[in-house]
């Protein structure tokens, strides 16, 4: 078993056997408000309390958005942007290749060990076919890996349908997670699931989670 980082979600390192494997690529996938944003939020934020630099590269939300998504979780992320922990970068879809050329860089100059890219659905519309995407999702994988560094990329989901939006994210990362809308009811009334982990013995089936004041956490109960 690869080293482990802690996820930030409360819940998930015990589905996953312990944690997120250090150097791992992982698609995290579903539908618009699922928790896709919020989840990756708490990803850097438990970097940035465990003195792992973490770079989001939005190409939806703007800085601004997100500093204001956090907030509402009471989570004060420009506190760890002064102090250099976490890095927010905004570009437009038609900016990925300016992105790609930087990234590399842009994860040296930082001492990045933790990546979101939310989402690479925007991505994929702006790259011209399926050759493309997949050629580009191996190659930011690639740089991602080099550097030492965990990334979570997200992906919308249409309609509950497949793993991700063009459905050949899923083959080119080590692990797939995937937020669903029903849950059990009451509080817990949404789903998560581990597709996949590669290397990893981790929890099979649907966990209930929940989105409170306090951001994700994950109930042990099988939905
Ligand atoms: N304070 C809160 N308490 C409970 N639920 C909340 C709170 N703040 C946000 N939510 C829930 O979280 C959802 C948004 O989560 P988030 O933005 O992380 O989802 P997403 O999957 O990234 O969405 P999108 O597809 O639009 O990017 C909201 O639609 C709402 O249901
Ligand atoms: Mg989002």
């Amino acid at each position: 078993m690869g080293l482990r980082i802690k996820s930030g979600i409360p819940g998930l390192d015990k589905i996953a056997n312990g944690g997120l494997e250090l150097g791992s690529v992982i698609l995290l996938s579903g539908g618009p408000g699922t928790g896709k944003t919020t989840f990756s939020l708490q990803f850097l934020i438990q970097g940035a309390l465990d003195g792992e630099n973490g770079l989001y590269v939005s190409f939806e939300e703007t800085a601004e958005d997100l500093i204001r998504d956090a907030s509402a979780y009471g989570w004060d992320l420009e506190k760890h942007i002064k102090s250099g922990k976490i890095k927010l970068l905004h570009f437009s879809p038609f900016e990925y290749d300016k992105f790609k050329q930087e990234f590399s860089l842009l994860l040296k100059r930082n001492k990045i060990k933790r990546i979101v890219i939310d989402s690479i659905s925007g991505i994929g519309f702006y790259l011209k076919d399926i050759y493309e995407l997949r050629k580009n999702i191996y190659e930011l994988g690639k740089t991602v890996k080099n550097n030492g560094c965990t990334a979570i990329m997200t992906s919308e989901i249409i309609a509950e349908k497949g793993y991700s939006r063009f459905q050949v994210e899923e083959f080119l990362s080590d692990s797939v997670i995937v937020l669903h809308y029903g849950g059990l009811g009451g509080d817990f009334d949404r789903s998560l699931q581990v597709v996949k982990m590669r290397r990893t013995k981790h929890k099979q089936g649907l966990f209930a989670y929940k989105i409170s004041n306090k951001g994700i956490s994950i109930s042990l109960r099988q939905a």
